[in-house]
């Protein structure tokens, strides 16, 4: 098991390249299933779970390699549609395969990917918008067999919840259905935007991405293409965030600032500088920390779920008392218990999480539960008094390529201890 090794204490300064958003990467790679001919899909992060959704893409009879950022898939030959349950519970995101592998043979073999360490992950919505576009789902063994005799059609959509998997799954089944299909309320998020951008570059008619409602006319056949990921908003805001906690000052370079207006608000009102020109934001966080109004999670362009716990590590340092509410997911507090061995003094119930800032926090050995909240104590490291270990880095490098490399580059005291 690996872990992290933290002296804290140290301003960070520099600048940070932003790496390809893994969710975005998530998604398009599901995408790639689609397309007859050859895509190469650039700036593609080094994560574990973009490495998970390569061996399911190779797993279907896909030709799909990895080399320095950039995903090679052919897909011509896909021959499988199924999706076996050690790679499904590997990544629960690859719940998203499902439209693509129905949308290119008309049948998928998955098991669902179950609850999560964030709350129960249902999949509802996916599989009633899949039943609205035709196919007949049954459940055997604990697997799930979908099948649509007479091929996928367009259907009319409309999510109780703008989810963003659901989304996907929607557009990603639609692109080669046969007619129309109009999803309402849908996710309106940048990576939903990055996907439909995608798709219609293979040749996929899609209008509206980005926006409530989404329109794709399905048409025959998508070709290959070259891409290249959107930068990734959450790493985004965990670099704020270590600049905040640290009293330091980071350039990230490679952002995409217009998808960060919700972040980079709760930040000012820290009383943290931030400038945005082109790809870049410079924070500055030389003037002491101090509390927010409530930040409430919501879908975009609320505040970010994932976000959440990044951000709590600098609120534990702020002055007064901050509230957040956490709308998305039911058990998305797991990081407090942990920021409270370090010092923090945060109460939660239920949605909601009061955060009264202390003056420091202290080194502690602290055990990472899921990847944003593992960030967390990453960044209480960076800011706390001594030593740290953030244990069970496994969670974290599914979200942050070379979390510890990154760091480092611009100042901080931390290496990775295999053992
Ligand atoms: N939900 C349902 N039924 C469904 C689908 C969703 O009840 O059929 C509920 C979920 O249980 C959750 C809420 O709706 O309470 C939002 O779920 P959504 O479907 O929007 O999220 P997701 O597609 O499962 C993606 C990201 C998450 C991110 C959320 C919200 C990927 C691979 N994952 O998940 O990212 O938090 O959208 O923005 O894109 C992360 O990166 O750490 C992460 C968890």
């Amino acid at each position: 098991m690996q872990k992290l090794a933290i002296r804290g204490a140290k301003r960070l300064s520099g600048e940070i390249p932003l790496q390809g958003a893994k969710n975005s990467a998530l998604a398009l790679l599901a995408g790639c299933a689609l397309c007859s001919g050859e895509v190469r899909l650039k700036n593609c992060p080094a994560l574990s779970d973009v490495f998970a959704a390569c061996r399911i893409l190779n797993k279907l009879g896909c030709k799909c390699s990895y080399h320095d950022h950039c995903v090679s898939v052919d897909a011509r030959d896909m021959n499988c549609c199924a999706v076996p349950e050690e790679l499904m519970r590997e990544m629960r995101s690859s719940i998203v395969f499902l439209g693509a592998i129905l949308g290119r043979k008309g049948e998928c073999e998955l098991s669902p990917p179950g609850g999560c360490e964030l709350g129960p992950r249902p999949i509802d919505m996916h599989l009633s918008a899949m039943e609205q576009m035709g196919v007949r789902i049954s459940e055997e063994y604990g697997g799930m067999c979908c099948e649509c005799p007479g091929g996928l059609h367009g259907a009319r959509i409309d999510l109780g919840f703008p989810s963003v998997g659901a989304t996907e799954n929607i557009m990603l089944a639609a692109v080669l259905a046969k007619g129309e299909t109009v999803i309402t309320n849908a996710a309106t998020e940048p990576e939903i935007t990055d996907l439909g951008n995608f798709l219609v570059r293979c040749g996929a008619r899609i209008r509206g991405q980005g926006t409530p409602t989404v329109v794709i006319s399905g048409v025959d056949k998508l070709h290959g293409c070259e891409y290249s990921v959107m930068p990734d908003r959450i790493v985004a805001a965990t670099f704020m965030s270590a600049a905040a906690v640290t009293g330091g000052e980071l350039d990230i370079k490679g952002a995409d600032p217009r998808h960060m207006r919700s972040v980079i608000s709760v930040f000012q009102q820290m009383n943290c500088s931030v400038f945005t020109y082109d790809d870049r934001i410079f924070i500055s966080a030389k003037k002491p920390l101090c509390a927010v109004n409530t930040i409430r999670t919501m879908p975009y362009p609320g505040f970010p779920t994932d976000a959440q716990a990044p951000v709590m590590a600098a609120l534990a340092k702020a002055a007064g008392t901050s509230v957040m509410v956490e709308n998305i997911f039911s058990n998305r507090y797991r990081h407090v218990d942990e920021l409270v061995r370090m010092g923090a003094d945060i109460k939660t119930e239920g949605k909601v999480a009061v955060i009264r800032g202390v003056k420091k926090l202290c080194g502690a050995t602290v055990r990472a539960l899921d990847l944003r909240g593992g960030a967390c104590l990453v960044l209480a490291a960076l800011g706390a008094q001594g030593e740290s270990r953030v244990e069970n880095l496994c969670y974290i490098d599914r979200g942050y390529e070379n979390i510890e490399t990154v760091l480092r580059s611009v100042g901080a005291d931390i290496k990775r201890i295999k053992s």
